[in-house]
C-alpha cells in the first residue's frame, strides 16, 4: 500500500500574499495541484493534504479532486509536527508513505516514481531525494557515508560555516515506511534554531535511510517567494518548449512565447514571437500562429495561418488564415480555407468553407454557409437587450459592406444584399435586397443657396 502526504498547512510569509503559498498558480495549475500531479505514476491508494493557514481554501481549490483527503494542522509547529497529524488518520495503515512539500512544483512523476523504487528494492526504512546545488543557500543540508546512507540531516540555519560548504541538499521529498515512522514521530524534538519539531529529525532513529541524487537538480526547486515562482515558470517552460522543438516544432524567439504542458502541437508547426498557447489547445501540421497571437482551448487545423489575433474557445479547419486583429471566442467555429481578417469579431457562429469575413464585421450566432463573402462592415444585430437571436446565410451569398442582419433571420442561397441595408426580413434564394433608402439628388443645391 502506499499513501501520499503533501504538507500545505504554511501561510508562505515570503509570497507577501493574502493567499495561501501553495494555491500560487504555476502556469495553468496551483502549487500543490502540481505537487499531486507529480504523484500520478506511483498510483497512490490514499492522498492526505496537510493544510492549516487558509485550509477551506486549499479544500475549496481541490474539491474537483477525487480520493483526496485533508488533515488539519491547526499550528503550524514545523514540518515533523505535520507529519504527526497523520498518526490518527494513518493509524491503520501500513506501508510506505510518500511525502511532498507542497511549495515543490517541478517534480517529474518519473523521479517521484524511481524515488519509491529505490526505497522498496532496498527494503529502506526511509529514502529521500537530494540534489548537489552550486547555490544552496537555504536547504536543509544532507551528510552521507559514501554509499548514500544518510546519515544527518541538518537545516541551513543551522549549519556550522563548515557544514554550509556541503552542496548536497535535501529536496524535501521523502519515501517512509510508514509501519516504522509512525513508531519514531512522537520522539522528535524541537532542539533547533527555530524550535519547531523537524521531519529531517527522523533521520536520527530511523535506518537504513538513504538518498538518491535527481538527475536534473531543477525539479527541486522550492517556492518561497516570487522570484522563486517566476523562475519556476520559465523552467517549465524550458521543458515544455524543448520537447516540441525536439519533436519538430519551429519557435521563432522562444523566450517570448509561452505553451501551457497542456497543449498538443504537430510537426511543422511555426510559432512566431509573442505567441501564447493555453489550454486544451491543439494544432495541426504546418500551421502557423503569430506572431502576436493567443489561442486558448481551440482546435487549429493544417496549413492554418493566424496572424496577430485571439482565438479561444473556438475551432479553426485547415487552411484558413486568420488576422489580423481577429477575435473568435465562444465556439466560433471556422471552416476550410476560409478568410477572417481585419477587425473581425466572430462569436458562437459557425462559418462554412471558403467564406471570406475579411473586414470590421461582428459575427455572433450566426451559421453562414460556404463560399459566403461578408463584406466590410457587416453586422449581425443578434441581441434585442434581453435575448440572442439567430442569422442565417446560406451558401454564395454575398452581403454588401454595412450591412445589418437584425436577427433572427434567415438569408437564402446565392443572394445578393445592398451594401448599406438594414436586414430585418428573411431573403429568398437568389433574390437582390437592398432596405435603404433611394439615393436623391438635389441639383444645383450650392448655386440655390447662394
Ligand atoms: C524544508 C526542509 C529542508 C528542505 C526544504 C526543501 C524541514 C525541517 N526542512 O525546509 O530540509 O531542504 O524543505 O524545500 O523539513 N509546512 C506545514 N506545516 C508546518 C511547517 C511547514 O505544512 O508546520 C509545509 C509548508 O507549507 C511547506 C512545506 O511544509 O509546503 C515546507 O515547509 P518550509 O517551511 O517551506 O520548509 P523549508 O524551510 O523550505
Ligand atoms: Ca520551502
Amino acid at each position: 500500500m502506499l499513501a501520499v502526504a503533501i504538507l500545505a498547512a504554511g501561510k508562505g510569509t515570503r509570497m507577501k500574499s493574502q493567499l495561501p503559498k501553495v494555491l500560487h498558480p504555476l502556469g495553468n495549475k496551483t502549487l500543490v495541484e502540481r505537487a499531486i500531479a507529480s504523484c500520478e505514476l506511483i498510483k497512490p491508494d490514499r492522498t492526505a493534504i496537510i493544510i492549516g493557514y487558509e485550509g477551506e481554501k486549499i479544500k475549496q481549490a481541490l474539491n474537483h479532486l477525487e480520493k483526496v483527503e485533508f488533515v488539519e494542522q491547526k499550528e503550524q509547529l514545523g514540518t515533523g509536527h505535520a507529519i504527526q497529524q497523520l498518526l490518527e488518520p494513518l493509524k491503520d495503515f501500513s506501508g510506505d508513505l510518500l511525502v511532498l512539500n507542497g511549495d515543490v512544483p517541478l517534480l517529474r512523476p518519473e523521479t517521484v516514481e524511481k524515488l519509491v523504487a529505490t526505497h522498496r528494492e532496498n527494503k529502506n526504512q526511509a529514502t529521500l531525494l537530494t540534489a548537489n546545488l552550486s547555490n544552496p543557500t537555504g536547504y536543509g543540508r544532507v551528510f552521507c557515508d559514501s554509499d548514500n546512507i544518510v546519515k544527518q540531516i541538518i537545516e541551513h540555519r543551522d549549519c556550522s560555516s563548515a557544514q554550509k560548504q556541503n552542496p548536497r541538499v535535501n529536496a524535501g521529498v521523502y519515501c517512509f515506511n510508514w509501519d516504522a515512522l509512525k513508531e519514531v514521530l512522537p520522539k522528535l524534538s524541537t532542539n533547533n534554531d527555530q524550535q519547531e519539531y523537524y521531519l529531517t529529525e527522523v533521520v536520527d532513529f530511523l535506518n537504513p535511510v538513504m538518498a538518491l541524487d535527481v538527475d536534473d537538480a531543477l525539479e527541486i526547486n522550492g517556492i518561497n517567494d516570487r522570484r522563486q515562482l517566476a523562475a519556476a515558470y520559465d523552467i517549465l517552460q524550458a521543458r515544455v518548449k524543448e520537447a516540441w522543438m525536439m519533436a519538430g516544432v519551429t519557435m521563432i524567439d522562444p523566450d517570448s512565447i509561452t505553451i501551457e504542458d497542456t497543449v498538443t502541437l504537430s510537426a511543422d508547426v511555426t510559432l512566431e514571437p509573442q505567441t501564447h498557447l493555453r489550454g486544451n489547445t491543439v494544432i495541426g501540421a504546418g500551421s502557423h500562429i503569430g506572431p502576436g497571437s493567443f489561442v486558448e482551448n481551440s482546435h487549429i487545423g493544417e496549413g492554418v495561418k493566424i496572424f496577430y489575433s485571439t482565438v479561444i474557445d473556438s475551432t479553426i479547419a485547415s487552411d484558413s488564415k486568420i488576422g489580423p486583429y481577429s477575435h473568435l471566442r465562444g465556439q466560433a467555429n471556422i471552416g476550410e480555407n476560409c478568410r477572417v481578417g481585419n477587425f473581425v469579431e466572430v462569436k458562437k457562429s459557425t462559418v462554412g468553407n471558403k467564406t471570406n469575413v475579411a473586414h470590421l464585421s461582428y459575427i455572433g450566432d450566426a451559421t453562414l454557409g460556404s463560399q459566403v463573402n461578408v463584406g466590410a462592415g457587416t453586422i449581425t444585430a443578434n441581441y434585442d437587450g434581453v435575448n440572442k437571436h439567430p442569422t442565417i446565410i446560406g451558401d454564395r451569398t454575398k452581403t454588401g459592406s454595412n450591412s445589418v442582419f437584425v436577427a433572427p433571420v434567415t438569408i437564402g442561397e446565392d443572394v445578393t444584399i445592398g451594401a448599406g441595408s438594414v436586414i430585418t426580413h428573411d431573403v429568398p434564394d437568389g433574390a437582390l435586397a437592398i432596405a435603404r433608402q433611394k439615393q436623391k439628388n438635389i441639383d444645383h443645391w450650392k448655386s440655390r443657396s447662394k
